[in-house]
């Protein structure tokens, strides 16, 4: 291919693009003779608990990130259009709001990336100079990034394999100005507000470098049946989500899990205002893995996610709590969803 010599260097950025990609995530520590480690150990922890849980990093196995993918394309799943519809109405304020932050070189870190496909259509806008998708679903994440890549041949990309939920220490190929950390999703809400705090408060930390910045996106509190109808959807691809779980921690702990004695349930707890899915025994059984064992009665829950609803004033007081002085935000028509922008 024969390009215009006014484009000195392009030639060789789109022969050669493909973005570097470090893997800091182990989950496939073996189970021997009965010992298991790290993941293995938190799901077997977990499971034997009186009222037994699985943590919801465990959904995103390869086949959990594509059933993701599917959920997010569900009529009753409205989080992910509402929030492409702000981010689409309000990418020339988040622009503005960059530069009167004084960030001029946006280093993108992608929090959860999954498909990258909320940052590729911000990227245009925001013309980062480093683009880093973080994801615990390693594989998934290469491809994306790969597809970010054939898109952007120029940018510059770090694809991060990573755990964030149990620290964010980022690797010295990430740059350290003008940091802008981007959760979208709302998966901040999978966290107990607690944790969420925690996490908040060490993206504020000066540690994360001078200039930075949060964008983030939250769900807001709304009718019960809107809320349930969006994670118990009428195809049943919430509930295959939910149940694939229990096929990742089969391969994990090498337990015998069998998805079809499991029901899927999602409702809503007005008082802690959350969503919680669970998993629920259809009969009497037991699950054996290694060296344990764990019976389940019928009707028994395995608890296997969270996710918290918010107000705009109960997401600007966290946000101030854990640190960030300017706080500003945009939602939808109808207020379902909120996009904020952060300072420290
Ligand atoms: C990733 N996270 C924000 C989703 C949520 O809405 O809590 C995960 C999900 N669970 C069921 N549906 C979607």
């Amino acid at each position: 291919m024969n390009l215009p010599l006014k484009f000195p260097g392009l030639a060789e950025a789109l022969a050669t693009a493909s973005p570097q990609f470090i893997n800091l995530y182990d989950d496939t520590l073996p189970s021997s003779s009965g010992s298991a480690g790290g993941a293995a150990d938190e799901i077997a922890e977990g499971l034997l608990a009186e009222a037994a849980t699985v943590s919801p990093k465990f959904f995103y196995n390869e086949l959990g990130s594509k059933l993701f993918e599917a959920i997010t394309g569900l009529d009753e799943y409205y989080p992910t259009r509402t929030e492409a519809g702000i981010f689409e109405a309000s990418h020339a304020h988040f622009t503005r709001a960059l530069a009167s932050a004084g960030i001029t070189q946006p280093c993108l870190i992608d929090l959860g990336a999954g498909n990258c496909a909320k940052a590729m259509s911000l990227i245009p806008h925001l013309q980062p100079r480093q683009y880093v998708p973080i994801d615990i679903s390693v594989d998934f994440l290469r491809d994306a990034a790969e597809q970010v890549q054939n898109s952007f041949p120029a940018l510059d990309i770090v694809g991060l394999g990573m755990d964030f939920s149990a620290g964010l220490v980022l690797p010295d190929q990430v740059q350290t100005h003008d940091r802008v950390f981007f959760y979208p999703g709302s998966s901040l809400g999978n966290f107990h507000p607690g944790q969420a705090l925690e996490f908040l408060q060490h993206i504020a930390d000066p540690a994360q470098g001078k200039a930075r910045g949060l964008l983030l996106g939250i769900d807001l509190v709304k009718s019960t049946e809107l809320l349930e109808a969006a994670y118990d959807d009428a195809l049943g691809v919430t509930g295959a989500f939910n149940k694939n779980l229990l096929l990742n921690v089969n391969e994990l702990l090498e337990s015998d899990f069998d998805v079809r004695q499991w029901r899927h349930v999602a409702l809503f707890n007005a008082a802690q205002s959350r969503i919680e899915m669970h998993l629920e025994a259809e009969c009497d059984l037991t699950v054996r893995w290694p060296g344990h064992e764990r019976r389940f009665a019928a009707g028994e829950r395995i608890h296997t996610e969270c996710s918290y609803k918010y107000t705009v004033e109960s997401m600007t007081a966290l946000l101030q709590q854990a640190g960030f002085s300017q706080v500003e935000y945009w939602t939808d028509p109808k207020s379902w969803f909120a996009v904020f922008w952060a300072t420290v």
